[in-house]
């Protein structure tokens, strides 16, 4: 049987594992480590099940569940946010149990609805809605925008206990539940990929609603959760770290180089680039587009303290293997980041003023003009390269 794990007095995490996958949101986000799909449940004189498991999982969540109660006796189904890594298992825990009451915000009616267009009666609650289940009461708080406008996060108010569906999450399988069991190099550097593919482009709603909830002077013993391991010891960690990545204050002395190159001239100007960044003490972390995962990229930008992308010029335009980590940079808008583009061409020019531009779609500061090269660079403009690289370490320092 497959067991639930006690998070504390009367609630169990009865969520799923899933070790296999690897990529997440279709193919745009890479989870070396696999996931898990997060499901609680509080267990007084009423139960409830709160957020549920990726629908293939479902009967290892009932199962789960079935360690603990009979799911006929589940009461309610709270649903914390819509996306189907969450509420896919629902329509079965509503087949098997009818009389569950689903309790959503009203912005989540319309998805639920759309998503299972099955008539179920949804109840909705605002932030401060509480539901009392006997002894044991859970509060809701709406937290629009992390990650969806529908989202919202549930509390445990006798035990400290903040469920907050997608914040603070991480995609990582492991077979222990808790963030203090796990490699924490693991642990951290999933935590940090999830903000910068996930919730980076929404850090001024991250930063409000953390400092709304410090406002309120809310408790929080433990966070749990719907991806990942629970954070039981000091908790306010992530938080924290939420907090400096909305800030973007948590910068270190790294720079970011990505590129791609056709016959090597970019690749030279990438090493130069470099060096002359390592000139100036800060650290190079040199990316070459097609052997890394963009996922990673973002990742090692969001602590770096600026990114340089240089591609070649293949029929005036970028090449194609660097117009991905440049969308990227378009839609998760690592705003303020100070940037600047490298590149060698032949007979015409263009990737550079392209890369420019996809870059101020993301609300970057280029800070340089851009570095090019015609054909092969000579020794004079490799020299020139790396006092470029060095140029562009002395302004972001
Ligand atoms: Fe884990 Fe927004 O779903």
């Amino acid at each position: 049987m497959m067991k639930s794990v006690k998070v504390v007095k009367d609630l169990h995490w009865v969520g799923a594992i899933d070790y296999n996958v690897r990529h997440f949101h279709g193919f745009s986000y890479t989870v070396h480590h696999g996931t898990t799909y997060n499901a609680y449940l509080m267990v007084d004189e009423k139960i409830a099940l709160i957020d549920a498991v990726f629908g293939p999982f479902s009967d290892e969540m009932f199962r789960r569940i079935e360690s603990v109660i009979d799911p006929e006796r589940i009461d309610y189904v709270i649903s914390n946010h819509t996306e189907m890594d969450h509420s896919g298992a629902i329509p079965e825990v509503l087949n098997r149990v009818p009389n569950a009451r689903l309790v959503c915000t009203e912005k989540a009616v319309d998805p639920l609805k759309k998503h299972y267009p099955d008539g179920w009666e949804i109840e909705t609650v605002e932030t401060g809605d509480e539901i009392s289940l006997g002894e044991k009461t859970l509060r809701f708080y709406e937290a629009p925008m992390l990650h969806w406008p529908e989202t919202m996060f549930t509390y445990y108010v006798e035990e400290q206990v903040l469920l907050p569906n997608d914040a603070f999450g991480q995609h990582f399988a492991t077979a222990k539940r808790f963030a203090d069991e796990v490699d924490q190099t693991t642990l951290w550097r999933e935590a940090e990929k999830y903000y910068a593919n996930i919730l980076w482009p929404l850090s001024r709603m991250v930063k409000r609603k953390i400092e709304e909830i410090v406002e309120m002077g809310l408790p929080i013993k433990i966070i749990a959760p719907s991806h990942g391991v629970i954070w039981r010891k000091n908790p306010l960690e992530i938080v924290n770290k939420y907090l400096g990545w909305a800030k973007g204050e948590l910068v270190q002395d790294k720079v970011v180089i990505a590129w791609d190159t056709m016959w090597e001239s970019t690749t030279k100007i990438a090493l130069a680039i470099a060096e002359g960044i390592d000139d100036e003490g800060l650290e190079p972390l040199l990316r070459l587009i097609p052997h890394s995962d963009r996922g990673d990229i973002m990742a090692d930008l969001l602590e770096a303290k600026g990114v340089l992308v240089g591609s070649s010029t293949l029929h005036n335009e970028i090449l194609p293997t660097v117009a991905p980590l440049l969308s990227d940079f378009e839609a998760l808008k690592p705003a303020d980041k100070k940037a600047a583009a490298f590149g060698s061409y032949g007979w015409a020019g263009g990737a550079v003023d392209k890369i420019q531009v996809m870059m101020k779609n993301g609300k970057m500061q280029v800070i340089m003009k851009p570095f090019t090269v015609k054909w092969v660079p000579t020794e004079e403009e490799l020299s020139q390269a790396r006092e470029y690289g060095s140029e562009f370490a002395r302004k972001v320092k």
